[in-house]
């Protein structure tokens, strides 16, 4: 027969086959498969061949190419065994595995699939076949897998599928945003399915079959049942028929039964969850009033649900979830939690929790608890409407191993406060869509793979941290925020110059633009910094004039840069600077001797410049170089911003020091054409950890005290001029 005309005689065989699920196929395609198998060693048999290219023809739309391989051809070409989304029985020839999920199809599903009569796995989920479910996917005697979830199947589910007495799982899922316009009003034929373990019908509107409970409970196998959105007819009272005791996972969520379970039903429901690893009851009436502490003797649990809005519902004691010690999920969202203050400790003592929602849970965290909170091990986090008396009162936040572009749905979390997605592998720009975010403070995009410019930013952000990614270009004219107070651009590549109207941002306190490839001068800034971290830059020019009026600074750096110019005098006036790094430039001049007023001073470190004449003297006023000194905790800088900061010292700490940047107590003069002796002053420093005076011109001898150096770990003089004994006192640096 001629291979158009075979293909014909089998749609039509087909089509009348579709009801009765007849398998006798053509008898041309017999003995074709038997021709086929013995002489050119193919593997496909020719009929369930034909009945997949008859299944490509109805289909209209495959994009991505996914059916590109089903072809006429040469033999290799023709083994259907070898196209893409088909496995066959290596004994057999037979095509047992169909997978065709998420491959972009749209269409129409043959009637000749009925011809693959040895199927066993049937996946043709997230596609977009039309019509109803075919009743011919009842005929598949050996089925034993069976996904049509997230297609866009309308109509009612056929009452044929109780057929495949062999399966043991059935996904006929729509979902919430592609609400499925399918039904079912008697599931009766479900009994027929003794081996099933796993039904999921979520999102099919079940709201006419009244008996759901009885027919669930004639499935012996049945494990795994998920009935979300079903528009589930019945009260919760009606919950309390299922048999509880074999299921694993239940999930009803998203259907509403009225009026909720008294305190009892409510336990014995519950109590007779002894295997149960999977429960959602969100956005479901079954429970109001107090959450029972009774969840907690439900050791299995790895997911948790009971977000509603239904009820009102609270919990006064949550420290039974603490037994819950396998929990991966837990969703309390609208549930009343104004009087638990320790919930982030609760929360730490659930070692395997990845997703958390407290949604609109009145939590309350005026302190820093909220600091406490491990977010460590959590991949996905919603605190949002809650009010914890701090900007922190919205929150986003994924991480961990979270890929792809940044998430488009982001632009459409209007109320995002503060998105958090650092330490991920995010790649692709940030959009001017983030403008849209009128509401967001702080933007932590730190450590992934970021590209592109840096856009517009979102007029009430506060704290920008995109550092460690490969964001490039020039930096916009124009930030777009007013009220920006951190901004940490380090280790990009990014370059230009730096915006004058950077100077329009008043409330700027900490400016870190560290190891990118900016150059030119730079513009005035405004005088609120406390930080400013220009290190391993192209820039030029002088020592700013401007930073005169800088009173609150406290950490300055510009090392790896070129400016050059004199230091000037009036660098003694910035009181606070605890660290001050102005090494590898091209500064020249005298040491200021006014830099010994910087009393809180714990790093200078002006090496490899061309700074000439003698070392300062009074050097004993830099008490922060002595063991007197207050211990400094980082963070105090900025108490508006404690979390924040936490988060961007994290990464100064990294970069300075591995036990920590306040344990840094140095002094580095280096590389210079210093003159004269070494102070004997400078033994006062019993704080000091790092004393390099190496390559400069000095000369006499050195301190005779240098044993009252109690902290000192390294002391480099070489390649100096500096004569006589090694003073006795040496030996008495233990370190
Ligand atoms: C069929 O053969 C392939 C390759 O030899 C092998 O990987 C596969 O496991 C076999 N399948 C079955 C069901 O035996
Ligand atoms: C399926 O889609 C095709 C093309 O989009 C259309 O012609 C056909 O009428 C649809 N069939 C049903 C049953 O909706
Ligand atoms: C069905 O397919 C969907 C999407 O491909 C998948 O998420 C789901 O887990 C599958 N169902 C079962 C029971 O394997
Ligand atoms: C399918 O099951 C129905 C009963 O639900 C039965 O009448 C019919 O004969 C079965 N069809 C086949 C092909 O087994
Ligand atoms: C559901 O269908 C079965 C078989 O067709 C029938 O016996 C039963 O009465 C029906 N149930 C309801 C609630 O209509
Ligand atoms: C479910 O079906 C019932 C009865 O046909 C209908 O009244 C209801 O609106 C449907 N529910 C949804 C969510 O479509
Ligand atoms: C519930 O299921 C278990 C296990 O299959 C069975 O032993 C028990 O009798 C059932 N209970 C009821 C009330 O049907
Ligand atoms: C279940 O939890 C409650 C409250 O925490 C407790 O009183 C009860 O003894 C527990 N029951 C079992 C069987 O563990
Ligand atoms: C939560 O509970 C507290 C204390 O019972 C109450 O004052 C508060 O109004 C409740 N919050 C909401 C949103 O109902
Ligand atoms: C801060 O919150 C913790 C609970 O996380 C609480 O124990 C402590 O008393 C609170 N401190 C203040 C000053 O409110
Ligand atoms: C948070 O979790 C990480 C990793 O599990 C752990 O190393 C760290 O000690 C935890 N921190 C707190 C405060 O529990
Ligand atoms: C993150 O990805 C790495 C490599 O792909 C993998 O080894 C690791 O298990 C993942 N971690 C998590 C928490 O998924």
């Amino acid at each position: 027969m001629h291979p158009a005309a075979a293909k014909l005689v089998l749609l039509v065989v087909a089509a009348t086959a579709a009801a009765a699920c007849s398998f006798s196929p053509p008898a041309a395609a017999t003995a074709g498969a038997t021709h086929a198998l013995e002489d050119s060693g193919a593997r496909c048999l020719p009929h369930e061949r034909d009945a997949l290219l008859a299944f490509k023809q109805g289909i209209t739309i495959d994009d991505d190419g996914f059916l590109a391989s089903w072809r006429r051809g040469q033999e290799e070409e023709e083994d259907c065994c070898r196209w893409r989304g088909v496995t066959c029985s290596n004994r057999t020839g037979h095509v047992v595995e169909l997978d065709l999920s998420d491959s972009g199809l749209e269409g129409q599903i043959s009637p000749s699939l009925i011809y693959l009569e040895q199927l066993e796995y049937l996946d043709l989920s997230w596609n977009g076949f039309n019509g109803s479910i075919p009743a011919f996917v009842g005929c598949f005697k050996n089925l034993r897998y069976q996904n049509l979830s997230h297609t866009s199947f309308t109509g009612e589910v056929p009452h044929q599928l109780g057929n495949l007495s062999n399966l043991r799982e059935l996904d006929l899922a729509g979902s919430f945003m592609l609400y499925s316009h399918m039904h079912a009003t008697n599931l009766s034929w479900l009994a027929h399915m003794h081996y099933l373990e796993y039904l999921d019908m979520s999102y099919i509107n079940l709201s006419m079959v009244v008996d759901w409970p009885s027919v669930i409970n004639t499935i012996p196998s049945m494990e795994s049942l998920q009935l979300s959105g079903c528009s589930l007819p019945g009260t919760s009272q009606s919950m309390t028929q299922l048999n509880l005791t074999r299921l694993v996972e239940l999930d009803v969520s998203n259907n509403y039964f009225g009026n909720p379970l008294g305190t009892s039903n409510a336990l014995e429901f519950f109590g007779s969850m002894e295997n149960i690893r999977y429960l959602d009851l969100s956005g479901t009436s079954i429970l109001s009033g107090r959450v029972p502490p009774h969840l907690g003797n439900l050791s299995n649990l790895r997911h948790l649900g009971l977000g509603s809005l239904h009820n009102t519902m609270y919990a006064t004691d949550i420290s039974w979830l603490t037994h819950l010690q396998q929990l991966e999920y837990l969703d309390m969202g609208n549930v009343n939690l104004s009087t638990i203050t320790d919930w982030p400790l609760v929360v730490n003592m659930i070692p395997s929790l990845k997703v958390l929602y407290l949604i609109e849970c009145s939590l309350q965290s005026a302190n820093q608890s909220l600091a406490h909170l491990n977010l460590t091990k959590l991949e996905e986090l919603d605190l949002s409407l809650n009010y914890f008396g701090h900007p922190i009162a919205s929150c986003w936040f994924w991480k961990n191993n979270m890929t792809g572009v940044l998430p488009d749905m982001v632009e459409h979390l209007s109320s995002l406060e503060i998105l958090m997605l650092s330490n991920n592998s995010i790649s692709g720009t940030i959009s001017a869509g983030i403008l849209k975010l009128t509401k967001l403070q702080a933007l932590f995009l730190a450590l992934n793979r970021l590209n592109g410019q840096i856009p517009l930013l979102p007029k009430n952000l506060r704290t920008l941290d995109i550092a460690m990614n490969n964001f490039s270009g020039h930096l916009p004219v124009e930030f777009g925020a007013p009220h920006l107070e951190v901004i940490v651009l380090s280790s990009n590549h990014i370059t230009g110059h730096v915006p004058r109207s950077i100077f329009k941002l008043q409330k700027l306190s900490f400016l870190d633009l560290t190891n990118n490839s900016f150059y030119r001068e730079l513009p005035i800034m405004p005088n609120l910094l406390s930080c400013l971290l220009l290190s391993n830059n192209r820039f030029s020019g002088k020592f700013p004039s401007w930073l005169k009026s800088f009173s609150k600074l406290v950490f300055l750096d510009l090392s790896w840069n070129n400016l050059d110019g004199t230091l000037p005098i009036w660098i003694g006036d910035l009181a606070g600077l605890t660290i001050l790094q102005l090494d590898h430039n091209m500064f020249y001049g005298d040491i200021p001797v006014t830099i010994t007023n910087l009393i809180q001073l714990q790093l200078l470190n002006l090496a490899s410049n061309n700074l000439s004449g003698p070392t300062p003297q009074s050097l004993s006023n830099i008490i922060g170089m002595t063991t007197k000194a207050p211990k400094r905790e980082w963070i105090e800088f900025s108490e508006r911003l404690t979390d924040v900061l936490s988060v961007v010292m994290k990464h100064q700490e990294l970069k300075y020091h591995s036990d920590g940047i306040s344990d840094m107590v140095v002094i580095d003069l280096s590389l210079n054409h210093l003159t004269g002796e070494i102070p004997n002053e400078i033994t006062s420093l019993d704080g000091l950890v790092s004393l390099n005076l190496s390559w400069n011109h000095l000369s006499g001898k050195i301190p005779k005290n240098i044993g009252a150096m109690k902290s000192l770990e390294s002391l480099e003089l070489s390649r100096n001029n500096i004569s006589g004994e090694m003073p006795a006192g040496l030996s008495d640096l233990t370190f």
